[in-house]
């Protein structure tokens, strides 16, 4: 993976790099760092026990950087009207074998280079681990990009490492964020929270300092 700072530059050769993993890996998803082969057990959490008081059935859900597909098979099975997108096409079209009787839901699609019929359409758009891995001089740009998908009322849930206080920021992907860069990059898209930010290990091994946390259009 390249740590280059140089934004434009460096958002060209991420989007490469995570094409050149998918592909690498040659349909061995073990060979994929990130991918779990289930969906994520904080967002599975959150579909439990939050979801059903605040996403109707057969909302509209949009799944950022979907990877493998795993979340985004989880919601359309609760119910959901599931779009899901990733920069990687060898991503989108496994995700699309993986599920094939909704390969239709599994787009190609650049974060800061979205389709406007997407623009806000969603009534929950779910970010697992994708804000992490974008360069921290394009947060802001990214949540201003994640924001436009949200309908008038919808809720952004997401799911990220977090940095432990006294940490160094290491070289990334990804880029740990504190709580306090979460609410800032919310805040400068004008988003604001609506809920509790939950911060946790998960049960990775080793675990892994996580933050969930919802966010509303302000
Ligand atoms: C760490 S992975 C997480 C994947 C998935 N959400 C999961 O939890 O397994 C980050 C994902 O974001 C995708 N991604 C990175 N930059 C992106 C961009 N600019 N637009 C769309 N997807 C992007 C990558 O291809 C990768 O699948």
């Amino acid at each position: 993976m390249t740590t280059s700072t140089e934004a434009v530059g460096g958002l060209l050769s991420q989007v490469e790099d995570f094409e050149a993993v998918y592909s690498n890996a040659d349909g061995d998803p073990s060979c994929i760092p990130w991918a779990k082969n289930r969906p994520d057990p904080a967002l599975v959490n959150w579909l439990n026990n939050v979801a059903p008081s605040l996403i109707r059935s057969g909302a509209r859900v949009m799944v950022i950087g979907c990877g493998l597909g795993n979340d985004a098979q989880a919601l359309i099975h609760r119910g959901y009207d599931v779009t899901a997108f990733d920069c990687s096409e060898t991503a989108v079209n496994w995700a699309r074998r993986l599920d094939p009787s909704n390969h239709q839901c599994y787009h190609v699609a650049d974060l800061f280079d979205l389709p406007l019929r997407w623009r806000h359409r969603f009534d929950l758009v779910v970010e697992i681990k994708t804000l992490q891995s974008i360069l921290p001089e394009r947060r802001h740009e990214a949540m201003l990009s994640i924001a436009k998908l949200l309908s008038r009322h919808g809720q952004l849930l997401i799911v990220c490492k977090g940095i432990d206080a006294g940490q160094s920021l290491e070289d990334g992907p990804p880029w740990p964020l504190s709580r306090d860069d979460l609410l800032q990059a919310a805040s400068s898209a004008d988003l604001v929270m609506s809920g509790d930010i939950a911060e946790f290990l998960d049960d990775d091994q080793p675990p892994v300092h996580r933050i969930r946390a919802l966010f509303k259009r302000g």
